[in-house]
């Protein structure tokens, strides 16, 4: 049987085997999709190990993105950009590392939330991994601008340096900025920080928020709900990631077996099996 797995520490928390095993269901798949809680310091060993046990192709979550990306041997194009990856993929003996993190926030915010990205003016807080995971796919939806506002800017910069000739090729205005200095409002607010897992404070003031604004937190479950109430009480339409964690291994799915799964149905069914 075709072997997948999410490598990760934690992992027990995944919901990527439940996702990936009713995706196969519902596509008449016939594969199995595990996990695998990785040694802090046995990265590289346990890749290879899956691997060399028959694995096709193995998921990679907090906190190996960015190790994941440096192993491979070949990268796309977003992947490369991201420098993180949440997929390996044997490819002719060769590690293929990509990213559909990006691809999978995009899906979320433009077919389930039904917000289209292109003309509107975009925060993301963040410039960490979850932040850089995301950037190039945002700026291949074409909004005006993307600011990315971090608490510590010389990370932002380095974000905003890297994408910089994605977003003239695309016509989006980038930029970065400290959290502190934020004066402007945006239509589409994204939290890419870890503050919501911490259970800090909001890493924004309210008057970010434009009237109706998408606030999305890319958490999900008791995590976002904090982000979310904060969002619902200024008048923003509030939403948690876990769009995101199905659209993503969708992208995932759909790379490896060519098939796209029902992503609105499991969706629907992953909520109510979380409720
Ligand atoms: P991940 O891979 O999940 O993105 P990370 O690489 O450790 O995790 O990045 C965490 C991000 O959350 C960073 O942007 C961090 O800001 P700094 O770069 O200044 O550290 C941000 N972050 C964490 N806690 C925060 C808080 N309480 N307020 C604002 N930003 C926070």
């Amino acid at each position: 049987m075709d072997l997948y797995c999410v490598m990760g520490n934690p992992i027990n928390h995944s919901r990527s085997p439940w996702i990936h095993a009713r995706f196969a269901e519902l596509t008449g798949q016939t594969l199995h999709y595990g996990r695998r809680l990785i040694p802090l310091n046995g990265f590289a060993a346990e890749v290879r190990t899956f691997f060399s046990e028959g694995g096709q192709g193995c998921n990679i979550t907090v906190p190996f993105k960015f190790e994941a990306a440096a192993l491979a041997d070949r990268h796309s194009q977003r992947a490369k950009l991201a420098t993180a990856a949440n997929m390996l993929t044997l490819q002719d003996g060769k590690l293929l590392a990509d990213n559909t993190d990006g691809a999978g926030l995009v899906k979320d915010i433009e077919c389930n939330a039904g917000v289209q990205l292109q003309g509107r003016h975009v925060l993301l807080i963040g410039a960490g991994g979850a932040a850089a995971g995301v950037l190039g796919p945002l700026l291949l939806a074409s909004p005006v601008s993307v600011t990315v506002a971090n608490r510590t800017l010389a990370k932002a910069s380095a974000l905003v340096a890297r994408h910089a000739a994605l977003a003239a090729q695309q016509g989006t205005e980038l930029r970065a900025q400290d959290l502190q200095s934020l004066t402007e409002n945006f239509d589409v607010l994204i939290n890419a920080t870890t503050s919501s897992l911490l259970g800090s404070a909001i890493p924004v003031a309210a008057s970010t928020l434009k009237p109706g604004a998408l606030a999305y937190d890319m958490m999900y479950g008791s995590a976002a709900q904090g982000f979310m109430n904060w969002a619902q009480e200024h008048g923003a339409q509030a939403r948690d990631g876990l769009g995101m964690l199905v659209e993503q291994a969708a992208e995932a799915f759909m790379i490896w077996r060519g098939v796209r799964p029902p992503t609105q149905q499991v969706l629907v069914e992953l909520r109510l099996l979380m409720a």
